[in-house]
């Protein structure tokens, strides 16, 4: 069985990019591996200095998972700054990951153009994350194509580290759907929570239909034939209907016909019966906190377990054990 991991940030409400990029592939692999799934509000103290909307957003994302399906009897789930092993490893990690390697990440460059403040912590995010991989030995990484680069990132510091130290990590590979590997947003640039462009998964249907509708789309008449390879309401739909019905959508685009008004009216549906029942189970789940507390603090546990020994490992191997 494959060790397979991945984290999401706490740091606002997830949305379906998040969920084809990587929350469905990590539900999906429940019953065939050895899975490990944590909610990385290290990394979103990044972006995110309001107490309250931090402590929200982790039990909320916890509650995301549960409603949509992931079982924590079938794999490890818990809260990344229950396990403060991973500090310790991220220090030691930096010890030797070069300056030149952190320069040149994309999504740092992208964040401070976005004016998040560019903080140590905001610069040295991808080394507290090879630590999140290489901690628990995980092999494969699901992860959506923004995240690539980190996984490169993690990589070489896994193989810097066994060349210098001997044989300690396992060289983890990124595992990245093509078909979902970029949702497009409303404005048809990458769904993100910091572009302000998302359709959260769990939006009462009201707004969410409101949202939907909003979907920018180009200005060609109902009558005239359209690119359906570069519609953003083309991409959403694909994820969402059924093979014959984007088979029928396919010709409206291709031959004329294609009225962007009821194809929104129809993605509104199809996402609104997708998470329907997930969206109830959602509202549970977050009426009864001291659960979802209890599921992670039980995680946290088997987590530092297992976190423990590799950081055994990895002392000992830098000569911190005397
Ligand atoms: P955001 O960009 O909204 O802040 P995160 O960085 O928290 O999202 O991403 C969490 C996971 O979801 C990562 O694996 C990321 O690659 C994936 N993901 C985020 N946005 C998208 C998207 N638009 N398409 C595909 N995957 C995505
Ligand atoms: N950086 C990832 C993101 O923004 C989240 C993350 C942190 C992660 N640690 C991880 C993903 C370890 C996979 C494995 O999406």
């Amino acid at each position: 069985m494959k060790r397979i991991l991945s984290g999401i940030q706490p740091s606002g409400k997830l949305h379906i990019g998040n969920y084809f990029g990587m929350m469905q592939a990590m539900i999906r692999h429940m019953d065939s591996s050895d899975l490990y799934v944590f909610i990385v509000d290290l990394h979103a103290l990044t972006s995110v200095h309001d107490r309250d909307r931090l402590r929200e957003g982790t039990l909320e994302a916890a509650a995301d998972f549960l409603a949509l399906g992931l079982d924590p009897d079938k794999c490890i789930f818990w809260v990344q700054s229950d396990v403060p092993e991973v500090c310790e490893l991220t220090w030691m990690l930096s010890t030797l990951t070069p300056m030149g390697l952190l320069e040149r990440c994309h999504s740092y460059k992208d964040k401070i153009a976005k004016n998040i403040p560019a903080s140590h912590g905001l610069f040295s995010y991808p080394v507290l994350m090879a630590a999140d991989i290489l901690l628990y030995q995980a092999e494969v990484v699901p992860v959506g194509k923004d995240q690539k680069q980190h996984l490169e990132v993690a990589r070489d510091i896994a193989i810097k580290f066994n060349n210098a130290f001997g044989e300690t990590f396992v060289v983890p590979e990124p595992a990245i759907s093509e078909s979902t590997a970029i949702v497009p947003g409303l404005d048809g640039q990458k769904m993100s929570k910091s572009y302000g462009n998302t359709i959260p998964i769990f939006m009462d249907e009201k707004p969410l239909r409101k949202v939907i509708m909003s979907i920018q789309t180009d200005a060609t008449p109902v009558d005239e034939p359209k690119d359906p390879d570069t519609c953003n309401l083309y991409a959403l739909l694909k994820l969402f209907a059924s093979p014959e019905k984007m088979e029928e959508v396919h010709g409206l685009y291709v031959n004329g016909g294609a009225a962007y008004g009821y194809l929104k009216q129809d993605l509104f549906e199809l996402i609104n019966e997708y998470f329907k029942s997930a969206r109830a189970r959602k509202k549970e789940l977050l009426d009864n906190r001291d659960y979802l507390r209890q599921v992670l603090a039980k995680g946290a546990e088997k987590a530092r377990e297992k976190a423990s020994v590799t950081l055994d490992l990895a002392r000992d191997r830098m000569g911190l054990k005397y």
